[in-house]
């Protein structure tokens, strides 16, 4: 098996939503099925433990999100598709990585210092109470992630950036203290639709209970894009596309063309009511198909288990050799 050209996870703790598939599944998708390269996507079921600890909700997640991502196209032929905890290399190298890392490089991490300044703004004295080590040096598991497959790209939201870059002072970190085994992974970020816009305007996110979920009845897709937040502007007044929640989740599913009428229709004052709907006709037709074969896979769990069996196992013809060769540049080796 060869490195990755491609890798990226997404974290199995809630309901797939509008913001996994425009930042992870979609991009995922389109290159699961080029021959030309090696794609590595994952299932983050431990990263989830971080902050989820509701066993079924564990569980449920690891299912719908798998689901989700066969259901939206992925090749799971041609990439490799898994589960990271069926890779037990990975929580191997996340220890050896561990003991290389500066404890003051996950000071700096933004998920913990936000955790901190809540502690802060909430009046609290220790500014640690509430924060596990998992959250503490999540960046650590993550580097681990894509060191594991010397992964060359890794598609992600902007908030992950400083994640990339702490991956590859790590793999430095490395290099220069044993030996030259990790490549610098690249981070690639759609700069226009990667963070996409949630009910409250606030990034979609299951940390912000503002998600808009990819398979949910139409009734219910309906009910929630009616709810998505915009200013008090009366029909036909001319409106703002460029600050408006609703323009930038159409934009992100929209093809160029449909973007410009759009902004058209903004300019002549479209009323919120018939925008609203328009997202909703958009997306509910972009997921129609989609949302079929999503409901026979969320029945069938064990056709998703096989899947995922079989990219352990291509996963695990480069993780198992690549490991050996990790562990014996730090001296944990058999002794004759
Ligand atoms: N932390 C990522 C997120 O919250 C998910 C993730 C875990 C990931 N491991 C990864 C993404 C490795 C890319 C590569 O979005």
């Amino acid at each position: 098996m060869k490195n990755a050209d491609f890798l990226t996870g997404i974290t199995t703790s809630g309901t797939p939503h509008l913001g996994n598939f425009v930042g992870a599944i979609r991009p995922a998708v389109k290159t699961s099925k080029d021959n030309n390269l090696t794609s590595y996507y994952f299932l983050a079921d431990f990263h989830s433990l971080i902050k989820c600890h509701d066993p079924e909700r564990v569980k449920k997640s690891t299912l719908e999100i798998a689901a989700a991502w066969i259901a939206l196209g992925l090749d799971t032929d041609n990439c490799i598709f898994y589960r990271q905890s069926d890779i037990p290399e990975i929580p191997e190298l996340t220890w050896i990585l561990t003991c290389i890392t500066p404890k003051g490089l996950m000071n700096r991490a933004h998920a913990y210092k936000a955790n901190v300044d809540e502690n802060k703004n909430t009046g609290k004295k220790d500014l640690d109470i509430n924060i596990s080590m998992g959250l503490f040096s999540y960046p650590i598991l993550m580097a681990a992630d894509i060191l594991m497959f010397n992964a060359k790209k890794v598609p992600v939201g902007k908030d992950q950036i400083q994640h990339l870059e702490m991956t590859r002072d790590i793999a430095a970190k490395f290099n220069n203290q044993y030996k030259e085994l990790f490549t610098y992974p690249e981070v690639v970020v759609d700069e226009t639709s990667s963070v996409l816009a949630g009910l409250d305007g606030r990034k979609m996110s299951k940390s912000y209970n503002n998600i808009i979920p990819l398979f949910d009845t139409e009734k219910n897709l309906r009910k929630l894009i009616m709810k998505i937040k915009t200013n008090s502007q009366e029909p036909d007044e001319p409106k703002d596309y460029k600050t408006c929640t609703l323009f930038s989740i159409f934009e992100a599913f929209a093809s160029k063309n449909e973007i410009k009428t759009m902004k058209e229709k903004y300019s002549q004052g479209i009323a919120w009511g018939t925008m609203k709907q328009e997202l909703f006709e958009y997306i509910n037709e972009t997921l129609k198909e989609s949302r079929k074969i999503y409901s026979q896979l969320i029945s069938s769990p064990s056709d998703i288990e096989n899947i995922l069996k079989k990219g352990r196992d291509k996963a695990r013809e480069y993780s198992v050799p690549f490991l050996s060769e990790i562990r014996k540049a730090t001296g944990i080796q058999s002794l004759v």
